[in-house]
C-alpha cells in the first residue's frame, strides 16, 4: 500500500470528543461507498518505532462523488494518533492511503428492499458517504439509518448531514426517491430523552421498537431474510451483539466472496 499525502482544507469540532476534517482528494483516488482507509500524520511515528509510520483504519465519510475527502473521528485522550489528528488545522498535511477497503459495501450484500445502517458513535462514518450515494436508492426502497449514542450532543454531526440529504434533494435531479431515508435516533445516558428513542439499538431490535414506523405502529416484528439487509458499525461489542441478534431473526453474515443479508465493521479508535 502506498500513501498518498492530502491537505487539510477545513475541521469542524463538534462535540469535546468528536470532530470531522476535510482533505483535498487526489486525482487518482476513488473509493467505494462504505470503504475505509488508513490515515497517518507525518512525523507521528509508532509509539515504541517513532520511524515506522502509525496509521489508522477511517471510513471515508464523504460522498464517491465529491472532490474532497472528509472523515470523523473521536478523540481518544493520549490516543497515539486521535490526541495529535485532534490538533491538525488546514493547510496541514494527512496521509492517505491508496487502497480502500472494507466490507460495508453494496457487493458484499444479496439483492434486498429495505437497507438498515445500524451505527453508533463515529460508526456512523462510512454510512456517511452511503446515504449520499444515488446508487442506494436505486438498489433499495428504503434507508433506515439508525444511530446511537450515550448523549444528544453526540447525533450533531450525523443531524448536519441528514439534513444536507435533505437540500440535495432538491438541488440533485437524481436524487428523485425523497422520503426513501429514515433518520431513527437513540441515546442511553440523557436525563430529557422525550423525543429520541432512550434504549441501546440492541434493546431496540429486541423488542421490537426499531420496526415501528414513523407513525408509531410496527411495520415488521423482526428482520426479514427476503427483504432486509443490515450493515452494522460501532464498537467491538455493539457488532457482535447486533451480529448474533441478526442470525436469530435467520440472517447470514456475507462477505465479498459470499454476500449475504448482513454485513459488519468495527468503528476504529485510538
Ligand atoms: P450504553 O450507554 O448503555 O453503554 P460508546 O460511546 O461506549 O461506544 O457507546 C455508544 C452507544 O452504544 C451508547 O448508547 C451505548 O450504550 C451503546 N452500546 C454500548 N455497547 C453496546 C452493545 N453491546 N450493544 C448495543 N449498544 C451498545
Amino acid at each position: 500500500m502506498g500513501l498518498m499525502e492530502t491537505k487539510v482544507t477545513s475541521v469542524t469540532h463538534h462535540t469535546n470528543t468528536l470532530f470531522s476534517f476535510r482533505t483535498t482528494r487526489p486525482n487518482t483516488f476513488r473509493f467505494r461507498s462504505g470503504e475505509f482507509v488508513m490515515i497517518g500524520l507525518p512525523n507521528v511515528g509508532m509509539p515504541n518505532n517513532s520511524k515506522a509510520q502509525l496509521l489508522r483504519a477511517y471510513s471515508v465519510a464523504s460522498p464517491v462523488w465529491e472532490d474532497h475527502l472528509e472523515f470523523y473521528s473521536i478523540k481518544v485522550p493520549n490516543g497515539p494518533l486521535t490526541q495529535h489528528l485532534a490538533n491538525i488545522n488546514e493547510g496541514d498535511k494527512v496521509l492517505v492511503g491508496d487502497k480502500p477497503t472494507g466490507t460495508l459495501v453494496y457487493d458484499a450484500l444479496l439483492p434486498g428492499r429495505k437497507l438498515w445502517l445500524l451505527s453508533t458513535g463515529t460508526g456512523f462514518a462510512p454510512f456517511s458517504s452511503i446515504i449520499r450515494d444515488p446508487e442506494v436508492y436505486e438498489k433499495f426502497d428504503r434507508v433506515i439509518l439508525v444511530h446511537g449514542t450515550r448523549f444528544m450532543t453526540e447525533h450533531d454531526y450525523v443531524d448536519m448531514i441528514v439534513e444536507g440529504t435533505g437540500r440535495l434533494a432538491h438541488s440533485y435531479e437524481w436524487w428523485k426517491h425523497e422520503g426513501q431515508l429514515r433518520y431513527v435516533k437513540s441515546t442511553t445516558r440523557e436525563e430529557d430523552y422525550t423525543t429520541v428513542y432512550h434504549k441501546r439499538i440492541t434493546d431496540m431490535v429486541e423488542d421490537g421498537s426499531i420496526f415501528w414506523n414513523e407513525n408509531g405502529g410496527p411495520d415488521q416484528q423482526q428482520f426479514d431474510p427476503e427483504t432486509d439487509r443490515v450493515m452494522i458499525c460501532g464498537s467491538m461489542a455493539m457488532t457482535k451483539d447486533l451480529a448474533s441478534l441478526c442470525e436469530g431473526h435467520g440472517l447470514k453474515e456475507g462477505s465479498l466472496s459470499q454476500p449475504g443479508h448482513f454485513v459488519i465493521e468495527k468503528a476504529f479508535v485510538s
